[in-house]
């Protein structure tokens, strides 16, 4: 299913195409497909250039590792999580390498990492959902997970399917083509809460 988003001034065709589907089709991504939205990820930005995301990932049909990501999924992200062929977990390490000093960007890195990987995704039809919705401890004692290390956030990914077989009320979010707030509320000049003068005409 396509979303071209109503956007206020004209943006990349890939940013604008992409949403976040809980539908997916059975198709698998392919491994070359796979190699380069995490090799987008690679080449993020990061403080330090400490690159501290690391990424678990899934494949369903292939070994238990899909299977153990869902297991730390929360049920509300569990009815739909199956139509995804990837299930991926983020984890951030908290530490700087060169001195072992806390980073307190390495969250904000992960992000952008996830960022990167969702745009290269776009680019390859492949949508991506993140996750907030699950238990980092059980994610952590499933993959052993180092304690240097965050469980940051899920993610399925894969081709857009047919929202007919999601649960009922899960249609109507998949069907709505999502909202914003304006460009001034987020975007500030002269004074906090004040748009700047290149939203004025
Ligand atoms: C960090 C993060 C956590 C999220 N957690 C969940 C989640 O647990 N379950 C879910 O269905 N969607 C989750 N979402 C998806 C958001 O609800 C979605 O991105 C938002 O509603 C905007 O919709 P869009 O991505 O289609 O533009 C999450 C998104 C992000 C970035």
């Amino acid at each position: 299913m396509e979303k071209i988003r109503p956007v206020d001034y004209d943006i990349h065709d890939l940013l604008r195409r992409r949403w976040s589907p809980r539908a997916f089709s059975d198709r698998t991504i392919e491994p070359a497909v796979m190699r380069r939205i995490f090799e987008a990820a690679r080449w993020s930005a990061s403080c330090f250039n400490e690159q501290p995301w690391r990424f678990i990932v899934g494949i369903r049909g292939a070994g238990d590792t899909y299977d153990r990501i869902t297991a730390a999924l929360s049920p509300g992200n569990q009815r739909w999580t199956h139509t995804a062929p990837v299930l991926v977990l983020i984890c951030s390490k908290k530490t700087f390498t060169h001195n072992s000093k806390p980073n307190d960007w390495h969250v904000y890195d992960a992000g952008q990492a996830a960022a990167h990987l969702t745009v290269q995704a776009m680019s390859e039809s492949v949508f991506v959902h993140q996750m907030a919705g699950f238990s980092a401890d059980k994610a952590r004692e499933l993959f052993q997970v180092p304690a240097d290390y965050e469980v940051v956030t899920a993610m399925a990914m894969g081709y857009a399917g047919d929202p007919a077989q999601l649960p009922e009320e899960l249609h109507k979010s998949e069907l709505s083509p999502g909202s914003r707030r304006p460009l001034s509320g987020s975007v500030f000049g002269e004074e906090w809460d004040t748009p700047p003068s290149f939203l004025d005409s």
